[in-house]
């Protein structure tokens, strides 16, 4: 396990308590605490009764059908997840409802009402149908925070079509390869977006990695400014590439949603796992618009008068259940953001809570510890009385930065929900309730209404530290690993029989409240990013002056962890600074920026058992400075003095 357990059995004993205040929890969505117990005792009927909030076309003939670890929800059930998070709402008379309030980072601003985003959704189904477009097809979305994506994944969503969006800030290499292995037929990319006052070039991008996408026949580009346009402008490819605003200007308005299954894929999105090759996580219909549709309203207890803003990207999960799906289903006011945190100052998101309004925040802990860091003079200078309930996600967080986040962001007025869960669940798993809950700073206390969640040892026998399982099936669930059936086998049911393995050691306490500690495998957790130590490793050997790398992860006071990585270079070429700055571009080159080693030591050697596994634990403790603990098992115990002395030189 990566994590200090000393540091954490301190926390165990953490003390300090905060109870719901009276005004969230006297009209709270979950208020009862027996909500827990009901559940529990019969699990399907309370996810059936949440299901029976969405519109469905055709009734679901049974709930949940259980063949270990086939899970089926809402079998025979029919729907469309864009009618229920669109048409649904403007039916119901809320068409005039904001749904999607925008700001790029220049601080140009758009809002769609619920019945514009209908409009525009259904213009690019029509418009993607006439591309060739048919059910089942995939279509990757690399766009920039701007409304098109949310727009793009609606649309795909309308008509049948599995949408693998791409993180904005990924290589081309690495987009061609997502691509490659969904077998995508069109690209929806726009000609930049705005990062840090800089211009990120996705359209030049897109162009880099289509030399290698064979299947992607049909290019969509959103302009998403004139000056931009002219700025970046890579040539529109004649039969190819197409205008974003030309094809809705020519699409009709209306489009007849698809009649779904409940288990007919959503979406495929890639994450990192523990070998080079990322994972397209494969979510289906039915059971996850439930899930997402009823954490988002229980969890971050939305009311009507609601202003709901999630910080994350669309390219992680987080956008797609807490930008996209969740709160669209609940007919939220979603506010979106395109750009940094920092531009043009480090106030610029309690500027954007106070100019909107904003009631419920959802944020990530590399980011808190990131303003903690900027200073409390930024908040400072906004009203943020309007913020009602506030959350983190994407990795355990620390209890000083969570008083933080109570004091200064949340006046002590609100409850804080830290939210764990996982790309592969879907939704949120393990989370206080707002108006329930008495949270303590660093834990995400219990699982969700519904949930059934044990820390187990490598036995399977209930333990009180350990691995963290989720026990039962849940509506949100991953199917599949999209086309390697047999890395979903292995990755997540060959631990335990019948039992999710997530990955993550977890510790209760004496509440029996959860303290999610990290990954237990080869998974770093930099900034909330999942990163695969091996993909890492397989960029660098990828450079022609590499023979053999280790990455491990470095604990980093703002991003948790930083990558670290061990690299040999080939017999008689010389290690130099320039070189070590090649490796760390050639790294930002095939994977995206997020993955550049913070740390490279060039050395002879990489310490091995004799078996010749590479000591991972070691070299974290060399990365972070720590005096080397057992080295019995080394082959070679000269290696580890020398990469000391190395890595010392280095610092
Ligand atoms: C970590 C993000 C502690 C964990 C939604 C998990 C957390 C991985 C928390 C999934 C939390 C997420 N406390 N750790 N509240 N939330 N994690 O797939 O290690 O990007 O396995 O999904 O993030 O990351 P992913």
């Amino acid at each position: 396990m990566s994590t200090d357990s000393g540091a954490f059995d301190d926390l165990l004993h953490e003390e300090r308590r905060f109870s719901p205040p009276a005004e969230i929890a006297d009209d709270a969505v979950l208020r009862d605490p027996s909500v827990y117990a009901e559940a529990a005792s019969d699990r399907e009927a309370f996810w059936a009764g949440w299901a029976a909030e969405l519109d469905w076309f055709e009734p679901w003939s049974k709930v949940l059908e259980w063949d270990p670890p086939r899970a089926q929800w809402f079998i025979d059930g029919k729907l469309n997840v864009s009618h229920n998070c669109l048409d649904r709402h403007v039916e119901a008379g809320r068409g005039d409802r904001r749904a999607l309030i925008w700001e790029g980072e220049p601080g140009d601003t758009r809002t769609y009402s619920y019945s514009e985003l209908l409009e525009e959704v259904s213009r690019l189904a029509n418009a993607l149908r006439d591309l060739g477009v048919e059910r089942g097809d995939r279509v990757t979305i690399y766009l920039p925070m701007i409304p098109e994506a949310a727009v793009a994944m609606l649309a795909c969503t309308r008509i049948g079509a599995i949408h693998s969006v791409v993180f904005g800030g990924f290589s081309p290499e690495s987009l061609a390869d997502r691509n490659n292995d969904a077998r995508a037929k069109v690209l929806i990319t726009a000609d930049g977006g705005w990062r840090r006052g800089a211009v990120v070039p996705l359209k030049a991008n897109a162009d880099e990695a289509l030399q290698t996408s064979p299947t992607v026949e049909n290019v969509v580009v959103v302009a998403r400014g004139g000056a931009l346009t002219e700025e970046v402008a890579a040539p529109m490819v004649d039969g190819r590439d197409h205008w974003y605003h030309e094809l809705i200007a020519g699409a009709a308005p209306d489009c007849q949603p698809e009649v779904m299954d409940s288990e007919d894929t959503l979406f495929v999105l890639y994450t990192s796992g523990t070998t080079g090759k990322p994972k397209g996580v494969v979510h289906t219909t039915g059971g996850y618009l439930t899930q997402v549709y009823a954490t988002t309203k229980s969890v971050f207890d939305l009311h009507d008068e609601d202003v709901y803003w999630c910080t994350a990207d669309v390219g992680w999960i987080t956008g797609h259940s807490y930008i996209v799906y969740g709160p669209l289903a609940n007919c939220a006011q979603v506010v979106m953001y395109e750009g940094a945190p920092d531009t043009p100052d480090r106030g610029r998101f309690w500027e954007l809570c106070q100019k909107y309004g904003v009631t419920i925040f959802y944020t990530a802990p590399t980011a808190i510890r990131a303003f903690m860091r900027w200073g409390d003079q930024w908040p400072g200078e906004y009203d943020l009385s309007s913020l009602r309930i506030l959350g983190t996600v994407g990795e355990p967080i620390n209890p000083e930065a969570w008083m933080w986040y109570h004091e200064v962001i949340g006046g002590e007025r609100c409850p804080i929900v830290d939210t764990w869960w996982q790309t592969e669940t879907g939704g949120i798993m393990i989370t206080p309730l707002p108006g329930i809950t008495e949270t303590k700073p660093g834990t995400a206390t219990r699982p969700f209404p519904g949930i059934e969640a044990k820390i187990l040892d490598d036995d399977g026998n209930e333990t009180r530290a350990g691995y963290l399982a989720i026990t039962e099936p849940w509506p949100s669930m991953l199917r599949t690993v999209w086309g390697d059936d047999e890395r979903f086998m292995q990755t997540y049911w060959s631990k335990w029989k019948d039992i999710y393995f997530a990955g993550d050691g977890a510790k209760l306490d004496s509440d029996d409240y959860f303290w999610i500690l990290g990954r237990v495998d080869d998974v770093l957790n930099v900034a909330g990013h999942r990163i695969g130590t091996a993909e890492v490793e397989s960029a660098l050997v990828d450079h022609h002056a590499v023979v053999e790398s280790a990455v491990v992860g470095k604990k980093h006071d703002i991003k948790g962890e930083s990558i670290a990585a061990f690299v040999t270079l080939k017999e008689g070429i010389e290690g130099s600074e320039e070189l070590v700055a090649e490796l760390r571009q050639h790294v930002g080159t095939k994977i995206g920026a997020i993955a550049k080693p913070e740390l490279i030591v060039l050395t002879a050697d990489l310490p091995k058992t004799r078996s010749g596994k590479i000591m991972r634990r070691l070299l974290r403790d060399i990365a972070e400075g720590r005096a080397v603990g057992d080295t019995t098992t080394l082959a070679d115990p000269a290696v580890v003095r020398r990469l000391q002395d190395e890595h010392e030189e280095e610092g």
